[in-house]
């Protein structure tokens, strides 16, 4: 039982040979005396025709039995062009059950109307669909683009612990308790990020990995709690080449795996332009409707939602839902509404351009001549819906705003879904302040570079201190970030100083890396990129759970094997650990 050829390859020309081929049974049909079989593998699907004299074995083969064939390539009368192999079939000389397979819990297809529970919790039928073949399998093509890419420029692939003490990328650690150290943990890395930087002081000076983090984060269609890095660090380079490689790697995966050219370099936006225009710090640039600022505008109007934030130092910002107010019935507008009420923002106020003029409730609160102002300000033009949020928080009309634009964007279906909207967004503040803790937090980590001009400001001012930090945006995701980063002991010791940690803070936090800082550190930087959510995007696919071969379900588990788990008593005991509560 050999096999000649693979079920994807058979073409017209081959009509006459004699084949092989084994595979899956993904369909059997019968047709009067004679049964269609569709044989499945990794490369295709193969239609097969079985006359009456093999009725027997016919009979008993199932979907997703395994079985062999052989037989003659024919033409077949009626061609299904949707089908690489669509122009021919097998007639079957000799069949064969290699095995078995019970019924499948999941239609094993690329329509499939099993939950995604169910099919993570048979995740190795639905991996066997070909949709899903192609997400593993372009999530490989990816990898081998990247590692081409970094081995042509001399970087060196390095691996790094997964058990060591915390990283700090800002969520939370995964321990794992140390058998041999009762009482201690080792932390699963969030990221490899201060073993890169050691690798520099190390002197390698172009590394990479391909590096799996964990972080304990609540989960999102774009977050799992193990994800892959792309995770690049080099010495000695500016910005401008830093991000040139990272553009440079990014347009040669695109090409290599869709076929399609970016065009280099990529713009650059800074956070502020990114947070002013667009309401959010990773743009979908594929359509247009920006956030206009009608602080100003807006000023003199009698409306008391917009005096009540303008008068506490708020904001009030519009989008223009261009040639669509036809669209939007009082209804939709109130679905609207409930969209920037998840964001945090108070309601939503509408006008309609009709025949050069506005309608809508709040048109009266205006005089003619700041209707006037307000529609230039909007560049408003007649079938126009014009949408207003005002805050005293800038984040709130920001978040909300942006939400309407992405939501809008999408259901309106505002760009191609095949254009790249790839950039990079640049100049990040060094600091976010916390109103909670009332403290500063670093806006990336506490390792990230402020910008060369704004050193000085890192203790004096850090509100206004900007970071040489960077984050690649592709059609509205956070692809990766990157910076420079800090090489020397006393600036390193001020950016401390700023989040404030104390020095036993440091100590027992950094020491160890800290330390390293004075034996001789290179000027250094680098970034990571999401490599789930790249394949997500490449892929076009809704979750980056479609593209990770096993993931973990929304609430962090594996419907499969059912991991997490509870562990014997001894496995507890020699780790010297006991658990307070069973919530089961
Ligand atoms: P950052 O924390 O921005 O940077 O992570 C880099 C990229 O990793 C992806 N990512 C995730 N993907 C899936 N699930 C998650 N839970 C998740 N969290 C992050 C994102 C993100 O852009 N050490 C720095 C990089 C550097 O400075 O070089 C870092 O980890 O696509
Ligand atoms: P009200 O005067 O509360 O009935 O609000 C009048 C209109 O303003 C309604 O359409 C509200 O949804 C809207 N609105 C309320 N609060 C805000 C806000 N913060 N920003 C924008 N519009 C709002």
């Amino acid at each position: 039982m050999n096999r000649t050829h693979n079920n994807g390859e058979l073409r017209i020309e081959h009509v006459g040979q004699v084949v092989e081929l084994k595979g899956w049974v993904a369909k059997k049909r019968n047709l009067g005396a004679l049964v269609f079989i569709d044989l499945r593998d990794r490369y295709g699907i193969t239609q097969i025709i079985v006359n009456e004299n093999m009725e027997d074995i016919a009979r008993k083969i199932k979907n997703e039995y395994i079985i062999y064939v052989k037989g003659t390539v024919i033409e077949r009368s009626s061609k299904n062009p949707h089908m690489p192999t669509g122009d021919i079939e097998i007639e079957a000389q000799e069949l064969k059950i290699i095995n078995s397979a019970s019924l499948p819990p999941i239609i094993v297809a690329d329509e499939t109307d099993a939950l995604e529970e169910t099919r993570m919790q048979y995740r190795y039928l639905d991996l066997r669909r070909p949709v899903m073949q192609n997400n593993i399998i372009t999530r490989h093509k990816v990898t081998k683009s990247i590692r081409d890419f970094l081995d042509g420029l001399d970087f060196v692939d390095i691996e790094t612990p997964y058990l060591n003490r915390s990283t700090p990328e800002g969520a939370r650690d995964f321990l794992v308790p140390s058998r041999v150290h009762p009482g201690d943990f080792y932390a699963l890395p969030q990221s490899p990020q201060l073993f890169k930087q050691l690798l520099m002081v190390a002197g390698f000076e172009k590394y990479y990995q391909i590096a799996r983090c964990f972080r304990d984060e609540d989960l999102r269609a774009d977050r799992q709690p193990e994800f892959t890095q792309v995770d690049v660090e080099m010495s000695f380079m500016t910005t401008d080449e830093i991000l040139e490689i990272g553009e440079q790697m990014v347009a040669k995966v695109i090409k290599d795996v869709k076929g399609i050219d970016v065009p280099l370099p990529l713009p650059r936006m800074t956070w502020h332009d990114a947070m002013e225009t667009y309401g959010i710090d990773k743009p979908d640039i594929r359509f247009d409707m920006k956030l206009v600022n009608l602080n100003e505008t807006v000023k003199d109007v009698d409306f008391m939602v917009f005096q009540s934030a303008l008068q506490n130092n708020g904001y009030v910002k519009g989008i223009n839902v261009k040639d669509q107010a036809s669209q939007f019935s009082r209804k939709k507008i109130d679905k609207l509404t409930d969209l920037v009420k998840t964001y945090k923002g108070k309601g939503l106020a509408w006008m309609k351009v009709n025949n050069g003029k506005a309608e809508g409730p709040i048109v009266k609160f205006f005089s003619d001549e700041q209707l006037a102002r307000l529609l230039k300000a909007m560049d408003a033009h007649d079938n126009d819906l014009l949408l207003f949020v005002s805050d005293i928080k800038y984040m709130v009309v920001c978040d909300a705003l942006a939400a309407l634009r992405n939501h809008l964007g999408k259901e309106l279906k505002l760009y191609d879904p095949d254009e790249m909207g790839l950039l990079w967004v640049v100049d990040f503040p060094m600091f976010e302040y916390d109103d909670e803790t009332q403290r500063y937090y670093a806006t990336h980590h506490p390792f990230t570079r402020p910008k060369e001009e704004d050193i000085n400001k890192i203790l004096t001012d850090p509100e206004h201190c900007l970071a040489d930090a960077y984050d690649i945006v592709f059609n509205g995701f956070e692809l990766g970030g990157g910076s420079q980063r800090i090489y020397e002991q006393d600036l390193q010791q001020k950016a401390f100083d700023a989040l404030g940690l104390t020095h036993e803070q440091v100590q027992n936090k950094f020491g160890w890396f800290v330390d390293a800082l004075k034996y001789g550190t290179p000027p250094h930087g680098g970034f990571a990129l999401g490599l789930d959510r790249f394949v997500m995007l490449l892929t076009q696919s809704e979750s980056i759970r479609d593209v990770i071969a096993f993931p973990k379900n929304a609430s962090a588990t594996c419907p499969m094997s059912k991991a997490p788990n509870s562990v014997e008593k001894e496995q507890l005991d020699e780790l010297g650990i006991g658990v307070l509560q069973n919530e089961q």
